[in-house]
């Protein structure tokens, strides 16, 4: 079965005049080598005279560009886009001087404050390759993300705020570098008031102190296929895939879905409550708004308890939000504290046009709720990392907003979806299958994973010759709607973020105490999904499992971080396996949820479930 939105030439050129390029592509999209389509091939342009300094010789300099609203520090600013180009400019020119130039790569570990998006900015300033990493990640996945880019420098904030407690973030960087065998030349702290970070002589740099002296850098050109930037991704493995995005592909993609999706423009403003670690923050809090000249608002803190479940639509008030975009966990945090929604009616909302989810499967009755209480379309749409922007939802532009609730909607212009079975036939209509996306990718979606073109075509293009494979499963139904159900691969979601129970596996084998271990995503009313561990000790291993459990539990918050949200671990004698030793983890998962199982027919030893059943009861789960 496909589901096809227009994707021509026309349409990509039409959206690509919405881009200052400093010279003209030669070859619309170039597909010469294989699956990794080159948009706009043989132009130049700079992401980041697009979003800042464009508007500002337009005559924008007074508009407001960015918003930093915090409640876990109780401070706002607004910075216009005149403010932006002075920051932007001058932390370009520290980077420089600190010998930073196009094509290299620099890592940003921070929390979000304004100077995060500056940095962002600054590197696609000079056309370097920038690699946000997400501040709940602990040191080693800081260590592998520096290990496979092998950034220049590194910019980093002392700490980030939570609401429970300061994150000393420079101790992580810290103990990353050390773990990495590569080693950055410079890292510039941004010291925050609430805790100041020590600094290593000789290699960290005050980053207010590097303002001082710091000359305002211009625009470098790139070319339209550069990398703009890495952003790191689970994969089926504990190692992180390195998802590459480029600069035109990426500015006209954006800037079509801002005016054709999310209808969005000049003045207006936008507000993804996401975190600019992940993709969501990259291209809905940083790029897309900026591109097109709206006002975004970055957001320090929580749905829930920073400080209740109605911050999110003061904040809307405040600043009369016209498009909300968040995770569908958001919303299920905000209906479990405010049931009644009392804090929506307390606000007056009245500009907010609909609330757009995406990040994990948005269950109907958070839709129903979400629709009964705030009065307006609540669009659920479907993306990855990968592609960057939205593959499937309903625009909001347009006079028919026509939802089926469970669906994530039709395909976006730019791809053609569909669904097809481990033959590559296409399925009929209702059955699931593998979800897949035809060739070419549109503009934006990922050209490479960095350094790495034979993981890109192994993972992503060879189980179905012609197609991109997500790794979601669905089907569609006879009106073209979508439905993603399930991931097909080890992938788990868990409060909207992506992790990869293999990566978590990884980490738990390597406790001395444990022989095999297996871990699943286990349904949560909040959270969507949580990660749950099931582990065989080794012989000789000590007995006391509350210890050994305890010990996991710290492992997985020390080694991935807390944002893996890792706290259940049982012990059984032998894991249910097939003869041919492959472990039943789905079978495991539906245990733990409570469904019923039919005992597989390729089970090993039956026994083996009773084992799993009672550790799963032993965790309240089941
Ligand atoms: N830096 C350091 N630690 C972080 C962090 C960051 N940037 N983000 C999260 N953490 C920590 C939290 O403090 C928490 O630690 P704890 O175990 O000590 O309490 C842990 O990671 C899990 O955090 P989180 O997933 O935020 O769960 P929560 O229970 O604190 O809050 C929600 C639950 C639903 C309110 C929260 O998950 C949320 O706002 N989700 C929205 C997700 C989102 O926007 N996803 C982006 C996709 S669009
Ligand atoms: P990420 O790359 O972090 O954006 O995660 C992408 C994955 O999240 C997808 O492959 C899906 O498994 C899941 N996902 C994102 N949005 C949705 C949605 N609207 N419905 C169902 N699953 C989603």
């Amino acid at each position: 079965m496909t589901s096809e939105a227009i994707n021509t030439d026309t349409y990509w050129e039409t959206a690509a005049q919405a881009v200052d390029w400093f010279s003209p592509w030669h070859t619309l999209v170039n597909t010469e080598d294989g699956p990794g389509a080159k948009w706009f091939d043989g132009a130049t342009c700079n992401t980041c005279h697009n979003a800042v300094d464009r508007h500002v010789a337009a005559g924008g300099a007074d508009r407001a560009a960015l918003i930093y609203e915090s409640p876990v520090t109780g401070s706002e600013k607004t910075y216009t886009y005149g403010d932006l180009q002075k920051e932007v400019a001058l932390l370009a020119g520290v980077l420089a001087a600190n010998g930073v130039c196009k094509g290299d790569r620099v890592i940003i570990y921070m929390p979000m404050v304004p100077e995060a998006v500056f940095a962002m900015l600054a590197c696609a300033r000079l056309g370097a390759i920038h690699s946000v990493v997400f501040g709940g990640f602990a040191d080693h996945e800081l260590a592998k993300r520096i290990q496979d880019a092998t950034p220049k420098l590194v910019l980093a904030a002392s700490c980030g705020i939570e609401p429970s407690r300061v994150v000393a973030y420079k101790p992580l960087l810290d103990s990353a570098i050390k773990l990495s065998s590569h080693k950055p030349g410079c890292c510039i702290i941004l010291q925050r008031e609430q805790l100041k970070a020590e600094l290593v002589e000789g290699r960290d740099i005050d980053w207010a102190e590097a303002l001082l002296s710091a000359s305002p850098h211009g625009v470098v050109p790139v070319a339209a296929t550069d990398p703009l930037y890495i952003l790191y991704t689970s994969g089926t493995t504990g190692a992180p895939k390195g998802v590459v995005r480029d600069n035109g592909g990426h500015m006209a993609a954006l800037t079509a879905t801002m005016q054709n999706f999310y209808g969005v423009g000049a003045g207006d403003v936008f507000w993804a409550a996401s975190d600019i670690g992940w993709v969501v923050g990259h291209s809905y809090i940083v790029y897309a708004p900026l591109l097109v000249g709206a006002t975004t608002i970055l957001f320090e803190g929580k749905p829930v308890g920073t400080p209740d479940a109605g911050v999110f639509w003061r904040t809307v008030e405040k600043y009369k939000v016209k498009a909300l975009f968040t995770a569908p966990t958001a919303i299920r945090a905000i209906r479990r504290d405010d049931p009644t929604g009392s804090f929506i009616k307390k606000a007056d909302i009245s500009t907010l046009k609909a609330l757009f989810l995406a990040g994990e499967r948005a269950d109907p009755p958070t839709i129903e709720w979400a629709k009964a209480e705030l009065n307006i379309p609540v669009i659920d749409h479907w993306w990855q990392t990968e592609l960057g922007w939205p593959a499937l939802g309903v625009p909001l532009v347009g006079a028919d907003i026509h939802i089926k609730t469970g669906s994530a909607g039709k395909p976006v212009t730019g791809f053609t979806v569909l669904t097809l079975d481990e033959a590559s036939r296409p399925l009929p209509t209702g059955e699931m299958g593998d979800i897949v996306i035809k060739l070419p990718l549109p503009p934006g979606a990922f050209p490479a994973l960095w350094q790495n073109m034979e993981g890109y075509k192994k993972a992503y293009f060879s189980k179905h010759a012609g197609y991109y494979l997500t790794g979601d499963a669905g089907y569609i139904d006879d009106d073209g709607f979508v439905y993603v159900m399930a991931r097909t691969d080890d992938i788990i979601n868990v409060a909207g973020h992506r992790l990869s129970t293999g990566d978590m596996e990884e980490v738990i084998a390597g406790h001395p105490a444990v022989a095999e271990c297996a871990v699943m995503g286990v349904s949560d009313p909040i959270k969507g999904m949580i990660p749950v561990g099931l582990a065989v000790l080794s012989s000789g291993a000590g007995v006391d499992t509350a210890v050994i459990g305890r010990e996991i539990v710290t492992r997985v918050r020390d080694q991935i971080g807390p944002v893996a949200a890792f706290k259940h671990v049982g012990f059984v004698k032998q894991l249910p396996k097939t003869r041919s030793g492959k472990i039943l983890r789905a079978t495991l998962r539906k245990i733990a949820d409570g469904e019923t199982v039919v005992t597989p027919a390729t089970i090993d030893d039956p026994l083996t479930l009773e084992y799993a059943r009672n550790a799963f009861k032993g965790m309240g789960l089941g």
